[in-house]
């Protein structure tokens, strides 16, 4: 027996899960457990939301909440999904609560004593009208690379070139909008290349790791390992400890810094162990997991997850005083699409589970993310497929072998078969062959295979099928009616082993299957190859029902009408800043009228302006406009329009202007001179 610690990757308290989280680090860890726990190892299985970092800061005040509400709320919504996909961890932490901070603070006072900490001063971006420090994610500029506009502090999305926030071109602050400046602040270097030996050695030690794991890691450390900063300047995270240093580190210097959320988040598997330890009872308990050389840790992750895994997470552990158990594998996946696109969660290219369990039941989720698993490469889910999957592989063979023989057993056996015992010849083999194969399922799983596992269960029910139909139950009874029965049974056998091998899959479905044959609901996988007892058929429902094409028809309307929405929404232009409140009395003071445009002409020394004779009731005016770019000249004439009436006269290249005519700026900057719904005759004040 060994002793297990599986993790998955902790998910950010900012957002709902879709199916792309489960495929990549929840259900393959859910999996695992499943059948560790099968195998009667020793594992717990921790997780918990990750709630720092400058997303959730950043969301928090968009919508007028504190950090701390956004993470209660997506807390209790992630918690929700794992329910619904029967995803259960023996602890569901967060990284907000207060042991947590602790332990990440005597992490980083650790580091700091046995001097794998430096600091220095960086140069960053400073909004002088917010007061403050802004964090990669709150500037927002033209990308240098390719010019787009919209580019964050860490990275451009358009060309996906990492950034740093002072490369941006005509930076904003995302808070206010104003232009940040540069200003110089310390900040703490975690010293990497002081691990790299260690980590060699550690990696050395991990031939069987996944190839896209290994690969990863070992370009990076031959890139060379850089001090990597581990502090940042915001309000919401994990304290910078205060200390006396022994360098000119001044308390002002730390106050206002928290932990970078990459470093306090895997410590969150720590915490939650902790956490886990106190509920049951046994507070030291986690100290068996963490503290013992051969307990095998298994961190579950997304691929982008893997440097901070492989080489930072490391790192924090070997700087600790006490001696830490170090990974025993990090099962990285690769990407999940959706429809062959990129999931994106803000042009809302996804299925969010909570979605996705209106409709369906989470079993089917689990099935179909496990058959198409994106373990060695990008995997893609569609509907199509997903009904395909499931009517084919599930109701047409798996439900239909279960049916067929159950349902014939009850017919012609009164619901029992007796227990067989010395088997041979073609039932012999069959029973032989299925052993082995369930040999090699074994095998899979503990590679983390699960695409594998499926296809080979799927295929096992598939030669029960076969099976079923050269043995000829149906004819063979009117011969032989124990030969026949001895077929039956050999297929029950068939159906309790592929209830044992696949409940880590489908465990709410491979339950029903036992419950319909009145087998044991406990049960191990060692009993796959024990065939000691007889078989009673009780009620027969069928185990999976077919999707029908408008169900998914609706599915697929669905994705491509909520992202068509999101697409409008994206039309909205980014709110300016508002300006200070004024008093009614100052919007009387305004005059607004409708004005008729009489006639429109271009000003020729100006590539702005339009000069308009314009009529107010019966008064004429000549305004100029700065709309030439916009418009012809001659669209514009008929058209009544809003004119600022009062605006006090002034000359604009050599022409006088009386007024103003008040227009919007579109997203593409088009001016639009604001026009009434209805004709309303000239002169009419607007208030
Ligand atoms: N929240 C991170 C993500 O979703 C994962 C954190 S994993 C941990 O990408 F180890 F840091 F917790
Ligand atoms: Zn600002």
């Amino acid at each position: 027996m060994s002793k297990y610690l599986v993790t998955s990757g902790l998910p950010y308290a900012n957002g709902k899960l879709h199916i792309g989280h489960l495929a990549g680090a929840y259900l393959p860890a859910d999996v695992y457990v499943r059948f560790l726990r099968l195998n009667n190892e020793d594992v717990i299985y921790m997780c918990g939301t990750d709630e720092h970092g400058a997303p959730i800061s950043i969301r928090a005040e968009a919508e007028g909440k504190t950090p701390q509400e956004i993470v209660d709320y997506y807390h209790k919504s992630i918690v929700k999904s794992f329910d619904g996909v029967n995803i259960k961890f023996d602890n569901f932490s967060g990284t907000a609560r207060p042991e947590h901070h602790k332990l990440s603070q005597q992490f980083f006072l650790n580091l700091l004593k046995n001097s794998y900490i430096n600091t220095h001063n960086t140069k960053q971006m400073y909004c002088e009208n917010d007061k403050r420090f802004l964090p990669d994610r709150y500037v927002e500029g033209e990308c240098p690379f390719c010019h787009t506009s919209g580019a964050r502090g860490d990275q451009c999305d358009a060309c996906g070139k990492l950034l740093d926030a002072n490369q941006l071109v005509n930076p904003v602050c995302k808070i206010c909008g104003n232009t940040p400046v540069i200003k110089e602040t310390k900040h703490w270097f975690l010293d990497l290349p002081a691990f790299a030996e260690q980590l060699k050695t550690w990696l050395n030690d991990k031939p069987n790791w996944k190839d896209n794991v290994k690969k990863f890691i070992l370009s990076w450390i031959e890139e060379g390992l850089i001090e990597r900063s581990i502090t940042r300047d915001i309000n919401w995270g994990v304290a910078l400890p205060e200390y006396q240093g022994s360098d000119a580190v001044d308390l002002e210097d730390i106050k206002g810094k928290v932990l970078y959320v990459w470093f306090d988040a895997p410590i969150g598997y720590i915490s939650s162990t902790v956490e886990w330890a106190k509920k049951i009872g046994q507070p030291d308990k986690w100290k068996d997991y963490w503290f013992d050389p051969d307990c095998r840790i298994v961190h579950f992750i997304g691929k982008d997850n893997i440097p901070f895994h492989a080489i930072i997470w490391p790192s924090l552990l070997m700087g600790q005083d006490e001696k830490y158990t170090l990974p025993w594998d990090i099962p990285a996946n690769e990407y999940l699409t959706l429809e062959g696109q990129k999931i994106s969660t803000s042009k809302d290219w996804a299925i969010w589970v909570e979605d996705f369990l209106k409709y369906f039941d989470g079993e089917l989720l689990r099935f179909v993310l496990c058959a198409n698993a994106p373990e060695s490469k990008d995997a893609d889910f569609s509907w199509k497929d997903f009904q395909a999957l499931v009517n084919n592989s599930l109701a047409n063979v798996l439900g239909n072998l279960a049916n067929r023989v159950y349902a014939f057993t009850k017919k012609n056996f009164n619901s029992k078969l007796e227990l067989h015992k010395s088997i041979s010849g073609k039932n012999k083999k069959f029973l032989d062959e299925i052993n082995a194969i369930c040999k090699d399922i074994h095998q899979s799983y503990s590679e983390f295979k699960i695409r594998k596992v499926v296809k080979t269960i799927i295929d096992l029910a598939r030669e029960g099928n076969r099976f079923f139909d050269e043995a000829k139950p149906w004819q063979l009874i009117k011969e032989d009616k124990p030969a026949s029965e001895e077929v039956l049974f050999v297929c029950a056998e068939l159906l309790k082993k592929i209830s044992i091998c696949f409940y880590p899959i489908l465990p709410e479905s491979m339950l029903k299957l036992r419950k319909m044959s009145n087998l044991d609901l406990n049960f191990k996988w060692d009993d796959i190859c024990v065939c000691n007892k007889s078989f009673e058929i009780g009620e027969i429902e069928p185990l999976f029902k077919k999707i029908e094409d408008n169900q998914i028809q609706e599915q697929i309307d669905l994705l491509y009408s909520k992202t068509k929405l999101k697409d409008e929404t994206d039309n909205i232009i980014k709110d300016a800043p508002v300006k200070d409140v004024i008093e009614f009395d100052d919007f009387v003071k305004i005059d607004l009228r409708v004005v008729k445009i009489l006639t429109a002409e271009k000003i020729k020394k100006s590539k702005k302006l339009l000069k308009l004779q314009v009529q107010s009731g019966s008064e004429k005016r000549q305004v100029l406009a700065g709309i030439a770019e916009s418009w012809e000249a001659e669209d514009l004439i008929g058209k009544s329009v809003v004119m600022l009436f009062n605006l006090k006269p002034r000359k604009m290249m050599g022409e006088l202007s009386e007024g103003m005519i008040l227009a919007a700026e579109d997203k593409d900057g088009r001016a639009i001179p604001l026009t009434t719904l209805q004709q309303v005759n000239s002169g009419a004040v607007i208030s």
